[in-house]
């Protein structure tokens, strides 16, 4: 791959990366390899190294080292390197967006702006960390204390931050962990998702080229299933940043005992349609929510909540869309409906299809599959007892559930497991906002699909979707600790 020529130091012959320890990329004792295939073509891309758990060791011991000398640089020394590490980014963008296509086949153009995101996502974090400020709190204001006491409170990093990614977003979704971690002080290891890992290693190495120094970021790549738990149950790690599917995170937060943890995890957003709502707004984002890189976002539309009076009208408008939907290679700018990231997926994605049908759901839409591309999908009159009611098929598939009534869609709404977001359309502000105090999820879009962005908003999931909140301030807040200094005058 002519492509990676500009990185030729992370590698072997033949494509076999190695991982960045102490500022030096290094090849494991063993060098045990993982072949990463493209979902694209199934042409081999590389290999990574499956760390054994001396490499965890060794590795862990560099972060710990290194991190005290970081925490005392001052903090506006940390933020001219992330500041570098964005115009890198930017500098590199072509090579990662194309990268990316190619391991978690992403539509060229999402994958070009997630790379631009994550440049102006670092140098946002860069700004906002000189505004993370302490504060003075007289004791006098406290019933029977006098004025001879202060509280200075300041912001401490937790030490070495353990920051897991997903394959979905394997440069922003590092980033988002990794930039608020390192400007708040903390040294950070990285384990990327395998499927998106020589993605995830690029953007280590631009981080390093920024010049940070030696050790404080450190990358760990293998299998989850292998080297996971004896990650994340290390005692070196202070506190795990994670984002994956709910299986996962809930398993971590059963191990680690008392360990912080950030969890953002999977999620069912529903876009409840009410009867006076603009349609063509609502099937617009319903489409672009539901189908973009083909359903393989946590904030994808993930269920129609509809009332019946307008479900018909709906059905047609997101029909007439979707079938207008481009299906292809990824490598195509045009393409929007792209092949799942694996053989896995599209079978589960196959399996709610098949399950929905024989529920009796009526199949609008799509439901065909070539491999690991399937077309977009929409059911009709889906029953509740339907697996695709309320699972997370992360694929390109949507059920329309028609309601009758307002309080019936926020029942069905807050009968799922997840709690990430929810979108409500309805040109009644009222009713939007008696909706959005009843729902049990981080975020309520009114009028728009659910999505994460703007970065600096807080993102967050209740229930099975997550616990902790991101968002550039609230990351930064999340992976550091209020330190007290409490000052006794006795005179
Ligand atoms: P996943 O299978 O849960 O994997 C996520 C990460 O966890 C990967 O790096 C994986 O490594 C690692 N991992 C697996 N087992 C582990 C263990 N025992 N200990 C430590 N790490 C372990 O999720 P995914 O398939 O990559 O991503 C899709 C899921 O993520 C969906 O459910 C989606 O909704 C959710 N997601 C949520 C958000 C959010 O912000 N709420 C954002 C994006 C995605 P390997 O790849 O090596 O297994
Ligand atoms: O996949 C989960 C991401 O956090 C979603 O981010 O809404 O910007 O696509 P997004």
């Amino acid at each position: 791959m002519e492509l990676l020529n500009k990185f030729k130091n992370l590698y072997e012959k033949d494509y076999k990366f190695k991982n960045l320890r102490n500022g030096e990329w290094v090849k494991s004792d063993e060098f045990n390899t993982i072949k990463i295939f493209s979902p694209i073509d199934d042409s081999l891309l590389g290999e990574v190294t499956a760390m054994s758990r001396n490499d965890v060791d060794k590795t862990l011991q560099c972060s710990v080292e290194s991190q005290k000398d970081w925490e005392a640089l001052p903090i506006n020394e940390r933020a001219k390197i992330l500041y570098k590490t964005a115009d890198l980014l930017n500098e590199y963008e072509n090579v990662l967006a194309e990268f990316l296509v190619y391991e978690i086949a992403k539509d060229k153009l999402s994958a070009i702006s997630e790379v631009k995101r994550t440049a102006d996502f670092i140098r946002f974090t860069a700004d906002a960390s000189k505004q993370v400020h302490g504060e003075a709190i007289p004791g006098d204001s406290f019933p029977g204390s006098k004025k001879n006491k202060m509280s200075f409170v300041s912001r401490v990093p937790l030490g070495v931050v353990l920051a897991i990614s997903p394959f979905n977003y394997p440069i922003n979704l590092a980033a988002s962990k990794i930039a608020p971690a390192l400007i708040a002080g903390n040294s950070v290891v990285f384990k990327p998702a395998t499927q998106g890992s020589i993605s995830g290693l690029l953007l280590a190495e631009v981080f390093n080229r920024a010049g940070l120094p030696k050790g404080v970021l450190n990358t760990v790549t293998g299998k989850g299933s292998v080297i996971g738990d004896y990650t994340v149950t290390h005692p070196s790690i202070d506190f795990i940043n994670f984002t994956g599917s709910t299986e996962v995170g809930q398993h971590i937060a059963n191990i680690v005992g008392m360990k912080p943890l950030l969890l953002e995890l999977g999620g069912k957003d529903a876009a409840i349609i009410l009867e006076d709502a603009d349609l063509d707004l609502a099937a617009e984002n319903i489409v672009s929510g539901g189908y973009s890189y083909s359903g393989q976002r946590c904030t994808a539309v993930k269920r129609i909540l509809v009332e019946d009076s307008i479900a018909d009208k709906l059905k047609e408008k997101v029909k007439e869309r979707v079938l207008k939907l481009n299906i292809g290679d990824p490598r195509e700018e045009s393409t929007q409906i792209v092949p799942l990231v694996s053989d896995k997926a599209a079978d589960y994605v196959m399996e709610l299809i098949e399950d929905a049908k024989s529920h009796g759901a009526e199949l609008v839409v799509g439901g065909k599959r070539n491999k690991r591309m399937i077309e977009p999908t929409l059911f009709d009159n889906v029953p509740l007892e339907s697996r695709l009611a309320w699972e997370e098929p992360f694929g390109p598939v949507l059920p329309m559930i028609r309601v009758h009534s307002m309080e019936e869609a926020i029942k069905i709404a807050n009968q799922s497991d997840y709690g990430l977001q929810s979108s409500v359309f309805t040109s009644n502000i009222e009713n939007a906002f008696y909706i959005a105090d009843k729902l049990e999820v981080g975020t309520v879009q009114i009028n728009n699909k659910p999505q994460r962005g703007p970065d600096h908003f807080p993102f967050l999931g209740v229930k099975s979707s997550g616990m902790g909140t991101q968002g550039i301030r609230y990351s930064i807040e999340a992976m550091t600790r209020i330190k007290a200094t409490v000052i006794n005058l006795h005179k």
